[in-house]
């Protein structure tokens, strides 16, 4: 039985701009998803899936991959604990280079899903690392974010982009652009305040969303070449470790996901919130539509009164996490 974890993580600049080249930085804070994997003795797979803010659930399917449990859970729970523990058990016996095996899997999270917070890419990570260990075989980081990349690629239809399983991989903040991903070192403390509305965007749709947008309005498409130049004076400010300029940038990054559509009421009634607490600067976090914003506050103002706005059904603050993914 090996038991491997991998962070979640929160974006200080750049989600939706980095679907078109421009750079992101993301960056892994200590809520993580733990993968657990037991080889069967036959070619089932089961899974286990816990904490994954629904209620938690079983199912076995297998043999084959590409087949799916029947089973009445949201769509984004099944994928969850299908698509992607499915996606890393191939990468795992394709790294190991065995035909086929089974395993028992068991997925616990203190990621919300679908949040904007990487739940899929962190339980990818985990899944892989967990699945190949307990196959004896052991990859390195880097490989392991490659092939969760590939996973994410496959379950999301070619849109996700390498930032959340980077990250994950790799912990701390990181810069994605493309296929170009490295760690960034030395980054000041980061004093992260997370807001969530209990409520999942669709990645998917948020993201063709943009594109139409863009396609359409040469505005728009500067939205995104805008969003771009913010990430690059961003990544400057968190080399000279001026949060109060990290701030500012995070506000103006909001602004600008507003402005392509992908914000909503409740994250707008949080980033203000935050703001009015006398946060350095607050913005959505991952795809928008709803889920999670993160703010920046040394002091306990911001959460304080997080947890005092209305639409906001958890609030907590997340230390950067400098360590990405391990075993347990
Ligand atoms: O909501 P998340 O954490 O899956 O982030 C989506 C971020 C996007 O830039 C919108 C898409 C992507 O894959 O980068």
């Amino acid at each position: 039985m090996t038991t491997s974890s991998a962070p979640g993580k929160v974006y200080l600049f750049g989600e939706h701009a980095v679907v078109y080249g421009e750079p992101a930085v993301p960056c892994a804070i200590e809520r993580r998803a733990r993968v657990t994997a037991e080889r069967r003795d036959d070619e089932r797979v089961r899974v286990q899936a816990n904490d994954l803010t629904l209620d938690g659930f079983a199912v076995t399917w297998g043999g084959e991959t590409g087949t799916r449990p029947d089973v009445d859970v949201p769509r984004p729970l099944v994928e969850a604990a299908t698509g992607y523990i499915d996606g890393a058990i191939e990468q795992a016996l394709d790294a190991a280079g065995e035909p086929a095996a089974g395993f028992d899997v068991t997925v616990e999270s203190d990621i919300p899903l679908g949040a904007g917070l990487g739940s899929s890419a962190a339980v990818v990570v985990a899944g892989i690392d967990a699945a190949t260990r307990e196959l004896g075989v052991e990859l390195s980081s880097e490989s392991l974010a490659d092939r969760a990349y590939q996973v994410e690629h496959d379950v999301q239809d070619g849109q996700a982009s390498r930032a959340d399983t980077f990250c994950s991989a790799m912990g701390g903040a990181v810069r994605v652009r493309g296929d170009d991903c490295r760690r960034i070192e030395d980054v000041p403390t980061l004093p992260f305040v997370v807001g969530y509305d209990g409520n999942t965007g669709d990645t998917g749709e948020l993201v063709a969303g943009v594109r139409k947008l863009k396609d359409t309005y040469g505005f728009a498409a500067d939205t995104i070449g805008s969003i771009g130049d913010l990430v690059r004076t961003g990544e400057l400010a968190l080399r000279d470790g001026d949060i109060e300029e990290l701030g500012r940038l995070m506000d103006f990054n909001h602004g600008l996901l507003s402005a392509v559509g992908v914000s909503s009421r409740s994250l707008d009634t949080m980033v203000w919130a935050a703001r009015e607490a006398g946060a350095l600067g607050a913005k959505l976090t991952g795809a928008g539509g709803g889920g999670c914003i993160v703010a920046l506050d040394r002091t306990e103002q911001t959460h304080t009164a997080l947890e005092y706005t209305p639409g906001c059904e958890d609030a907590f603050r997340a230390e950067l996490d400098g360590e990405g993914v391990r075993p347990e």
